[in-house]
């Protein structure tokens, strides 16, 4: 087993320079090119990890899978998917061309912004405050923390330039897909995106994705075995945006990506895994963190197919 982490900690390291790291919320241009981790969890809970598997970063999109969930076990399948679809786009994450042309009835589905905005104003709370509050207490039990927080700095860089999110959230509300306060909706979600966790903190959500719901450490269970199942195979087909395809032939597993450099892995009945490398590749995605995947998956016979 070692040699093989090694191995796949050592692709990463290699391929990271290739990558760059994302730009357009200015608070991440701080990443730096040379952190490259991973971590593994059994559903024992044993743990294993090479290089920044401790070091925080932003989870960004890979909350969409943590929303996702949220929303599930709040209002249950049939209401979630009345406001959002579960197919493939083929397109970038923040597309506004797609969604407006091929379907503006609603969002293609919860792993694109529109989608995960969509998601996120369905969470039940009265007030802003509570549904964060609700969000961050719900990342906690996934990930077997007392207590999670997100990042401010990140979280105030998003809001002042996330000009694309407020277009399409506002593209949502004059369809009328969008229910609520535009402005409250989107600070949620930029303090969703701005979640911080590491490579072991995620490596425990695709843990309880891959053990159908049932936490690997305190074995309660977290969410419905459906819940998981639904989230892991929407992973599967748009976790990985326009690269979905392509990652689900080279790895074949269910996996989410998110700009921060983070990638949430599930390896159903055997392990979770997390990989951080913040140099990203020209569709979004950790550069290194696919490679280490891809390594860690044909050593390790990872593939679902
Ligand atoms: O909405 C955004 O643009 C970011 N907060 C999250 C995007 C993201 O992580 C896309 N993932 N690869």
């Amino acid at each position: 087993m070692d040699i093989f982490l090694d191995k796949a900690l050592q692709k990463g390291v290699d391929v990271a320079p290739l990558g760059q790291v994302a730009t357009y919320i200015p608070e991440l241009a701080k990443g730096s090119v040379s952190d490259v981790g991973f971590a593994l969890m059994d559903l024992d809970g044993h743990m294993y990890t090479r290089g920044q598997a401790e070091k925080n970063f932003t989870l960004q999109s890979i909350t969409k899978v943590i929303t996702l969930l949220l929303a599930l076990e709040d209002l249950g399948k049939e209401k979630v998917f009345t406001h959002v679809h579960m197919e493939p786009t083929g397109d970038p994450f923040n597309s506004i061309m797609s969604f407006e042309v091929k379907n503006p009835e609603k969002p293609f589905n919860p792993m694109i912004n529109a989608g995960a905005m969509v998601v996120t104003s369905l969470i039940k709370g009265e007030t802003k405050e509570e549904k964060i509050r609700r969000i961050l207490e719900f990342s906690g039990k996934l990930m077997g923390k007392e207590e999670v927080r997100f990042d401010q700095e990140v979280y105030l860089s998003e809001k002042e330039t996330g000009h694309r999110n407020r277009s399409l959230a506002y593209f949502m509300k004059s369809t009328g897909i969008m229910k609520g306060d535009v402005e409250d909706i989107l600070d949620l979600y930029f303090m969703q995106c701005s979640i911080l966790g590491n490579c072991v903190d995620i490596a425990c959500i695709g843990a309880v994705l891959a053990s159908n719901g049932i936490h690997p450490i305190t074995k309660e269970r977290v969410v419905k075995k459906e819940h998981a199942r639904i989230v892991k195979t929407i992973m599967t087909t748009c976790g990985m945006y326009d690269a979905s395809g392509e990652f689900a032939v080279a790895c074949g597993i269910p996996a989410k990506s998110g700009v921060g450099g983070g990638v949430l892995g599930a390896v159903p009945g055997r392990y979770g895994v997390g990989v951080f490398g913040p140099a990203l590749d020209k569709k979004g995605n950790s550069i290194a963190g696919i490679e280490m995947l891809i390594s860690l998956s044909k050593d390790l016979d990872f593939t679902i197919f």
